[in-house]
């Protein structure tokens, strides 16, 4: 593999490269012309000797072990937190900057947590590790951030729907036969997911917390978009349900500012917001849709209206969909590969 670009170019390792953010990654590696002096690709043992294709060309899957990084210069890692808290440290340890796709570092305080339309600058604080938000989090926040920059966002209500592939390939590969078992009048056995999927939807699979109610994903978004726009006050609360699409979370939000703002303020703001593009048309009634949003690196923002439940002026309500493996990982991961 030749090097492209400016300098010496990295050596990058894929940690978790067959799984549904892993093949992505190498996607967005490839389509923006990532320089590259070596890629490798880690799976657990079960994926050994797999091939993915890059560039025209096969390139083996590797198990992951603790020689893995030897002369790594990047690590995207994207197999889980098991796997994440106990080899991200070793990567690290060999001179390896780490972007983790996981939840296991993205809350420590000494770990930054990016989106490059955003945070960029926290990328360059690093200690080793710079953690990629959850994928909710991203698609939700980017297309308000130049509005909380004009005129502060001190609440925030989201309710998301989420696809399938949030939950990875298996999740996936449940989806489509559940339904196909469905629609044959065949009975189905949910393995990934604990619920039956085929037309059905139920609220997030993560662990739900018995005090308060709120599940491990609601939590998340809440506090890693505080942790994102570096602004504790902000008042958050989010709803997460999974939803049978295949791929791409939408999301209906509702924001208060500090200050009254108006819809077509707000349509202008999030029109030239880096990384979104305005879908709202009233008379076709043509929004946001994840089908649209699938494969596609921009967030999509639309639906944008007065909260009229709210007589001040100051609240707005929208409606996003976004491709959670692309902007909600492997797209915003790559992202800050090229910041470093
Ligand atoms: N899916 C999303 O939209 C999304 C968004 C943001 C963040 N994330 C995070 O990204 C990570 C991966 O998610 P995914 O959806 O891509 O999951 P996935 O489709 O299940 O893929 C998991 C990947 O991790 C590998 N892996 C699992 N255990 C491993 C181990 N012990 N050692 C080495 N490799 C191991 C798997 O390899 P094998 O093929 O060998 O099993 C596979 O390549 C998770 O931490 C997830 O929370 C996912």
């Amino acid at each position: 593999m030749g090097s492209e670009g400016r300098g010496k170019a990295p050596v990058v390792a894929i940690v978790g490269a067959t799984g549904a953010v892993g093949v992505e990654m190498l996607g967005c590696l490839e389509r923006r012309h990532f320089p590259l002096a070596e890629l490798r690709l880690y799976a657990s043992a079960r994926s050994a000797g797999k091939t993915l294709n890059f560039r025209g060309a096969p390139l083996s899957v590797r198990e992951l072990t603790e020689s893995s990084f030897d002369g790594v210069n990047i690590a995207l890692f994207s197999a889980g937190s098991g796997p994440s808290k106990q080899f991200a440290p070793v990567a690290v340890r060999a001179g390896a900057v780490v972007i983790d796709n996981s939840s296991a570092f993205r809350m420590d305080p000494n770990v930054p947590l990016v989106v490059p339309e955003i945070n960029p600058q926290a990328a360059r604080e690093h200690r080793g590790i710079v953690a990629n938000p959850n994928c909710t989090a991203i698609i939700s926040i980017t297309p308000l951030w130049p509005i909380h920059q004009r005129n502060r966002i001190v609440r925030l209500q989201i309710s998301s729907y989420q696809a399938a592939s949030g939950a990875g390939a298996a999740a996936m590969e449940e989806l489509l036969e559940s339904t196909r078992a469905y629609l044959e009048g065949r009975s189905y056995t949910p393995r990934v997911l604990p619920h039956p999927y085929a037309f059905n939807l139920f609220s997030h699979n993560a662990k739900v917390d018995p005090v308060s109610g709120y599940n491990d994903e609601e939590i998340k978004v809440a506090q890693e978009a505080a942790k994102i726009f570096g602004d504790s006050q902000i008042r958050i609360s989010a709803t997460c349900v999974r939803v049978p699409v295949l791929r791409a979370h939408s999301v209906s939000i509702t924001f208060e500012c500090e200050r009254p703002i108006t819809p077509e303020e707000v349509r202008t703001l999030v029109g030239a917001a880096p990384g979104v593009k305005l879908v709202d048309d009233r008379e076709r009634n043509y929004f946001p849709m994840p089908q649209d949003a699938s494969g596609q690196d921009a967030i999509l923002a639309g639906r944008i209206r007065r909260d009229v439940s709210d007589p001040s002026g100051r609240s707005i309500a929208l409606f996003v969909a976004g491709d959670q493996l692309l902007k909600g990982a492997a797209l915003n991961a790559v992202q800050i590969a090229e910041g470093l």
